[in-house]
């Protein structure tokens, strides 16, 4: 089955489209990237989900028109999708849509929202859509993220030692796969969000993120400010537990820095991209990683995945790419992956990951063109994600 994947995370910085061919091969998954784009959001729908995230005030309009306004975008995400990497020819869309707010209370997960509403992506493709992947889990009790755990864990099981995969998106992610005992996964905190915050503030909106890492480079680490965000409850909190933009916002940060103030941007970004490096590092060794598969955005950022290595020292750092999974587009296929299990009558959660009741089948469906036809419900649920390069198929 040909599946394309559609993700937008907390940065929103684009729209990840990627495809792939994907089957069931007794326990195991087998999947083929048949390629990735990475699509700029129209200035307008941009603007628009800028205005909305916490902590402004919206309004019910708002929101209509941007649902509007991103299901447009992602809907020619998958029909630029459809023609460039699948020759024209696919079965299935998954949307992630864009999260505008993720609602936590004391640690609980009451409720996530993704906007994109997936009728123009169908009406556009005549695909059918799966779309909002969060909610199940969530009503089953789930924290609803990291929703890519599960496929994290069917890709890192097996492996030798305590395999962990890092997403470096706005928030950073953490699956940890140990050999014998249960998965876990939690956010770890910030990966992106204050960075990109302080950039895109101190720079009046002209830059929207510290490329490469060079600011942080030319920086030094702030003591002080970084003990001061350091000492925030939520990196204390067992896992499993999620954040995102509702706290680290830039409010936060500028509380920080009225409380502590530093300068130069440059000492800001090396204490912010420091700040990452030890929160991550934290979650590692908390559970004796031994080897760390990096993913995201902050994957292309040599200063945070140095800062993150010379953290854990012994602990193999290296790229999804390593593992087959492009950096950029793993979270993209990672959806695609959640869809076609939902297709297949598959749950697609780990509820030592989510913190759910039980595994749920996850998901809405909204049909294409055609009457919906789903695939017989498969008989052995996989254990293993095996990535065959698409020369190899
Ligand atoms: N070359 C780069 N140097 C530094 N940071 C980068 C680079 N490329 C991407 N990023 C960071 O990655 C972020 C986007 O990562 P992404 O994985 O798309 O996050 P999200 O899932 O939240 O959208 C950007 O906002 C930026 O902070
Ligand atoms: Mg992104």
């Amino acid at each position: 089955m040909r599946v394309i994947g559609l993700m937008s995370g907390t940065s929103y910085d684009a729209i990840e489209a990627a495809a792939a061919e994907l089957r069931l091969d007794g326990d195991e998954l087998v999947m083929t990237v048949l390629g990735a784009r990475s699509l700029p959001w129209p200035r307008e729908t941009r603007d628009g989900i800028a205005a909305v995230l916490p902590p402004a005030a919206t309004t019910v309009e708002a929101v209509c028109r941007l649902d509007t306004l991103i299901g447009r975008a992602f809907a020619d995400a998958a029909g630029q999708a459809v023609r460039t990497l699948c020759s024209g020819a696919a079965d299935l869309v998954v949307s992630h849509g864009q999260t505008v707010h993720h609602w936590v209370e004391d640690g609980t997960v009451r409720g996530t929202l993704q906007l994109g509403r997936p009728a123009w992506i169908a009406e556009a493709t005549g695909l059918p859509v799966v779309s909002d992947l969060r909610s199940r889990d969530v009503a089953a009790g789930g924290q609803g993220a990291p929703l890519v755990s599960a496929v994290d864990t069917l890709l890192l099981r097996g492996r030798p030692g305590v395999a962990a995969a890092l997403n470096l998106g706005g928030i950073a992610n953490v699956t940890v796969v140990p050999r014998t005992a249960d998965p876990v996964a939690f956010d770890t905190g910030p990966a992106n969000a204050l960075l990109d915050a302080a950039v895109r503030h101190f720079s009046g909106g002209a830059r929207h993120y510290d490329e490469d890492g060079r600011g942080a480079a030319a920086g030094r680490v702030d003591a002080a400010l970084l003990a001061l965000l350091l000492d925030e409850p939520y990196y204390r909190r067992p896992a499993p537990k999620t954040t995102g933009k509702e706290l680290f916002h830039l409010p936060y940060l500028l509380d920080a820095l009225a409380a502590r103030p530093v300068l130069e941007l440059a000492d800001m970004l090396a204490t912010l991209t420091r700040l990452t490096a030890v929160t991550v590092a934290d979650a590692c060794r908390a559970h004796r990683v031994t080897e760390l598969v990096v993913s995201g955005g902050g994957a292309r950022n040599p200063v945070l995945l140095r800062a993150i290595g010379a953290e854990l020292p012994g602990v193999r750092v290296l790229t999804s790419d390593a593992v087959g999974l492009p950096a950029d587009a793993k979270e993209a296929l990672a959806f695609a992956v959640l869809g076609f299990l939902t297709v297949h009558g598959l749950p697609a959660t780990v509820p030592s990951c989510t913190g759910a009741r039980h595994a749920s089948l996850l998901g809405s469906l909204t049909p294409g063109a055609a009457p919906p036809r789903l695939p017989p419900p498969a008989a052995v649920a996989p254990t293993r994600l095996r990535i065959v390069p698409a020369a190899a198929r």
